[in-house]
């Protein structure tokens, strides 16, 4: 089968970037990608493309150029679907918040909505690709949703799980380490699986695209997200070990990492991680496995979990007793807010936590992201619902500059690792703090030594 025609259900981080390179790399397929939020659509649609919604490096010069061409994006979900021969599901599938796996199983309740959608409009064979992330065997309960309320056409579920990183996911776009394809091993299935792969073939060599059994696929994704997860809150649970020890954290990655058994990436140590999926995927794969009556397996993954909520608080702890035990009325300045650099989100971002333990202390917070609007921000402390909306407003300033950020702080406190705070005049800031003036790189970022040179008092994450 010849694919001319694929709508994606979903336009957010996953769904936007993935359709854009597929329209800039498949001019012969028209890609449309449809939202149930009209806003987020109106701002994909925005005739200046360094105004769509999400900031990736190099996602608005291919939208530039894709849309309007091949490439659309709408609110008439019904009509995508309905002329479309494969349909990427790609919505959100965020932890239940409600119910029974209330705060550890993923909601699925979106991947349902599309699941109805889909067989109430399709009227002739469709490919359906799972894209977000799901539970293993989440394809099982698409096919009986499709299969029993659609109009008797044939459906095949695939799923290709998504492993682009935010801020890098351009490039891990168009260069993918692999392509993963789960399908069904019957001659049907091996046909979608082909129609697939033919698409990625456009751009990724065929010995890149892997193909399995839907279980394995969509468990693969799920494993992959952990086994990173994982690395992280080892290399953190070290940091803490260097902290009591002299020993370096840095120095010891590299050790490690030059063992190419283990290798060098995912080794740096941090505040935390963050981001819309470690965590809600690890605690899915904990509620997989509790639900088999696996508790040892629920327990293991469960643990890199702990110690990442364990780091955050380890470092809102650390500000405090290095502040002599109080930070109330004190002005603390973040240097960042997103999950990462080169990117706007903040999902489950670590500044998050660190804000809300040091409002707690009653602690004045300043920030500069150069990506995150304020907005975003007291949405963020607003969902956490420690306190009421203009408790946060009060409690936080932020600004168009780190260095008006930083005038008269008494900490500043480097949440993100975006690339410009190292070229920042360190000595302009320190000048115009409160002193003596403590420097916490939640990111390991910054040179120590210099900044020890200038006055700074510097705390690192592990050393
Ligand atoms: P997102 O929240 O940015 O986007 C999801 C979009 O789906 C939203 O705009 C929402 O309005 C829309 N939506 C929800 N239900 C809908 C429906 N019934 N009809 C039409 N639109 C609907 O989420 P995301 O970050 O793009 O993640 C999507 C999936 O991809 C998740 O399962 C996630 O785990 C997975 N994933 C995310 C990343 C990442 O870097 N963000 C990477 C790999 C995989
Ligand atoms: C992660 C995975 O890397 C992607 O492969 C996957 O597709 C995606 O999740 C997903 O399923 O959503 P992402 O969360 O966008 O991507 O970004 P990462 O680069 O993995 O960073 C996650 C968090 O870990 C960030 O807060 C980052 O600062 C932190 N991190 C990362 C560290 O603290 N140390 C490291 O060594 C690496």
């Amino acid at each position: 089968m010849k694919i001319t025609k694929i709508c994606c259900i979903g336009a957010g981080y996953v769904g936007g970037p993935t359709m854009a390179v597929i329209a800039q790399k498949c001019p012969h397929i028209q890609v449309t990608v449809v939202d149930l939020n009209e806003q987020r659509i109106a701002d994909w649609n925005d005739p200046n493309p360094e105004n769509i919604p999400i900031y990736e490096p190099g996602l608005s010069e291919i939208v530039a150029e894709a849309r309007g061409r091949n490439l659309f994006f709408s609110t008439d979900v019904d009509k995508a679907i309905d002329e479309a021969q494969m349909i990427f599901i790609s919505v959100n599938t965020p932890t239940k918040t409600y119910g029974k796996g209330k705060g550890m199983a993923a909601d699925l309740k979106y991947i349902e909505l599309c699941a109805r959608q889909i067989a109430r409009v399709a009227k002739q064979n469709k490919i359906v690709v799972e894209k977000s992330t799901l539970p293993v065997r989440t394809a099982e309960a698409i096919k009986s949703i499709l299969d029993n309320t659609g109009n008797g056409v044939q459906f095949q579920i695939l799923s290709n799980p998504e492993f682009l990183a935010e801020g890098t996911a351009v490039t891990d776009l168009l260069n993918p380490d692999r392509i993963l394809i789960g399908g069904d091993t019957t001659e049907e299935g091996e046909e979608a699986i082909n129609a697939l792969v033919d698409v990625y073939s456009n751009w990724v060599s065929r010995d890149r695209i892997l193909t399995t059994n839907v279980w394995s696929s969509e468990l693969s994704k799920l494993t992959a997200n952990a086994f990173l997860a994982q690395r992280i809150s080892s290399i953190n649970a070290m940091s803490e070990l260097c902290e009591k020890t002299g020993a370096d954290v840095n120095e010891v990655a590299r050790a490690i990492g030059m063992d190419s058994r283990i290798g060098p990436k995912f080794l740096k140590a941090s505040v935390g991680f963050g981001g819309s999926c470690f965590q809600k995927d690890i605690l899915n794969l904990v509620y997989i496995a509790k639900s088999y009556g696996l508790n040892e397996v629920a327990d293991y993954w469960e643990q890199v979990i702990i110690m990442n909520d364990h780091q955050k608080r380890r470092f809102s702890n650390k500000i405090v007793q290095t502040l002599y035990n109080t930070v109330a009325d004190k002005k603390i300045t973040f240097l960042g807010w997103a999950f990462k650099k080169d990117t706007n989100d903040t999902r489950e971002s670590a500044a998050i936590y660190v804000a809300d333990d040091l409002i707690n202390e009653q602690a004045k917070i300043s920030v500069f992201d150069p990506k995150v609007s304020k907005n975003k921000m007291l949405n963020d402390l607003d969902y956490l619902e420690t306190r009421i909306s203009q408790e946060n407003i009060d409690a936080l300033s932020v600004f168009e500059n780190a260095y008006e950020a930083c005038k008269g702080a008494h900490a500043i406190a480097i949440l993100t690792e975006w690339d410009e705070f190292t070229t920042y005049d360190w000595k302009k800031i320190y000048d115009s703090m409160h002193k003596p003036a403590f420097v916490f790189d939640g990111r390991n970022i910054l040179n120590a030594k210099q900044l020890e040179s200038i006055g700074f008092v510097y705390n690192g994450i592990g050393s």
